[in-house]
C-alpha cells in the first residue's frame, strides 16, 4: 500500500507538472486530490486497517497529500506569473507612428550652400570663422580704412542702432569686419573663411535683400600675390558651380584692398554674372590689426550668397528665399 501511495504521488506531481494553463491544473488537481481521487479512496479504506497499519499508512497519505498540494500551489505561482506576463504583452501599447508619406524636411538653400562652400574651402586648407552681426564702427568701416565722412561708406547703406549719447552699433553691412577681428585675435598666417548673415538699407525686389548672406575669404601669408587671389575664386567656382564655368577680374574699388577688383562668373551660355569684390589687403587694414605690412601680405574676396545660391539653381528672385511656401521648399 505504501508503494502504491508512492507511486500515486509520483503520477500525481507528474499531471501537476504536466499542467499547461491555470485550467488544466484545476483539473489536475481535482484528479490527484479531490473526491474521487485514488488517494481519496485509499484514505477511506483506513478504517479496515489495523491500528498499527492504519498509522503508518496515514502518515504516508497525509505526507503525499502535502507533497501534491504544494505541487499544485507551486504550479499555480508559475502559471499565474506567465499568465500575466502574456496578458501585458497583449496589452502594451505600440505609441510609434509610421507613415509611409512622412517628409523629413531639408535644409535651407542657404545653409546647403554655406556647408558646401565651407567644404570646398577647408578642403584647400582654410579655417570657418565667425563674427558678430552687430557690429561697432571701428570693424565695420573705421579700420578697413573707411574714414568717417568718406563717401564710400555711401555705398553700404546700413542700420545704425543707438545705444544712447555717442554711442551707436551698426548691423554689419558685409563680412568683410570679420578680416580685422581674425588679425586681431590670431597671428598671421590666416586662411580663414567667414560665411555670414549681413544687412542693408535696402528696398527689397527681385535681385536684393535687406538681410543678406556673405562670405569672406582672408589669406595672410608671406609672399601673398593676385595670382594667388585670382587662382583661389578660380578654383572654387570650379569646384562649386562646375567644370564649364569661368572667372575673371575687373579693375574697382574698394577702400580695405588695394589693388581691388570685382569678379564675375561666366556660366556656360556665356552670360556673366557679377560675384563680389577682391582684393590684396590694403596696408592700412594690416597695420590697424597689428600685421607688419613689410612682413606680410594677404588677398581678400567676399561675396553674396544668396544669388549664387539661386543662379546655380534657377531661381528668379530672390525673394523666394524667405517664401514658407511648401511648393516651393520642396523643390530645393
Ligand atoms: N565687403 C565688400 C562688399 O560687401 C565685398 C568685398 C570686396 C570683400 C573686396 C572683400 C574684398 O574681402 O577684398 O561689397
Amino acid at each position: 500500500m505504501i508503494d502504491e501511495i508512492q507511486r500515486l504521488e509520483t503520477d500525481g506531481v507528474a499531471r501537476i507538472g504536466a499542467a499547461a494553463t491555470l485550467d488544466d491544473l484545476v483539473a489536475a488537481d481535482r484528479d490527484v486530490l479531490g473526491k474521487k481521487s485514488a488517494l481519496n479512496g485509499l484514505k477511506r479504506g483506513l478504517g479496515g486497517l489495523s491500528e498499527d497499519e492504519r498509522r503508518t499508512v496515514g502518515a504516508a497519505l497525509n505526507a503525499a497529500q502535502q507533497a501534491l498540494r504544494a505541487a499544485v500551489a507551486a504550479k499555480r505561482d508559475e502559471l499565474t506569473a506567465s499568465t500575466r506576463l502574456a496578458e501585458a504583452e497583449a496589452e502594451r501599447l505600440d505609441l510609434t507612428e509610421v507613415r509611409a508619406d512622412r517628409d523629413a524636411g531639408h535644409l535651407a538653400l542657404i545653409t546647403q550652400v554655406i556647408e558646401e562652400l565651407e567644404d570646398i574651402f577647408v578642403g584647400m586648407g582654410f579655417i570657418v570663422a565667425e563674427g558678430p552681426e552687430v557690429e561697432d564702427d571701428w570693424h565695420n568701416f573705421t579700420a578697413l580704412n573707411f574714414p568717417r565722412h568718406h563717401p564710400a561708406r555711401d555705398l553700404q547703406d546700413t542700420f545704425f542702432v543707438g545705444l544712447g549719447g555717442e554711442r551707436e552699433v551698426v548691423m554689419r553691412t558685409h563680412t568683410s569686419p570679420v578680416q580685422m577681428r581674425l588679425m586681431e585675435s590670431q597671428e598671421p598666417p590666416i586662411y580663414a573663411v567667414v560665411p555670414g548673415r549681413t544687412y542693408r538699407n535696402e528696398a527689397t525686389d527681385a535681385t536684393h535683400l535687406a538681410v543678406f548672406h556673405q562670405i569672406e575669404a582672408l589669406v595672410i601669408d608671406r609672399g601673398i600675390t593676385f595670382g594667388h587671389l585670382a587662382g583661389t575664386i578660380d578654383r572654387f567656382i570650379k569646384v562649386f558651380m562646375g567644370p564649364g564655368y569661368a572667372t575673371r577680374l575687373r579693375p574697382a574699388y574698394f577702400p580695405f584692398t588695394e589693388p581691388s577688383a570685382e569678379f564675375d562668373v561666366q556660366r556656360p551660355d556665356g552670360t556673366w554674372l557679377e560675384l563680389g569684390g577682391c582684393g590684396m589687403v590694403h596696408p592700412n587694414v594690416l597695420r590697424n590689426g597689428g600685421i607688419d605690412p613689410e612682413a606680410w601680405s594677404g588677398f581678400a574676396f567676399g561675396f553674396g550668397l544668396d544669388r549664387l545660391a539661386t543662379t546655380r539653381q534657377g531661381i528668379p528672385d530672390l525673394r523666394e528665399l524667405t517664401s514658407p511656401d511648401i511648393r516651393f521648399l520642396q523643390q530645393i
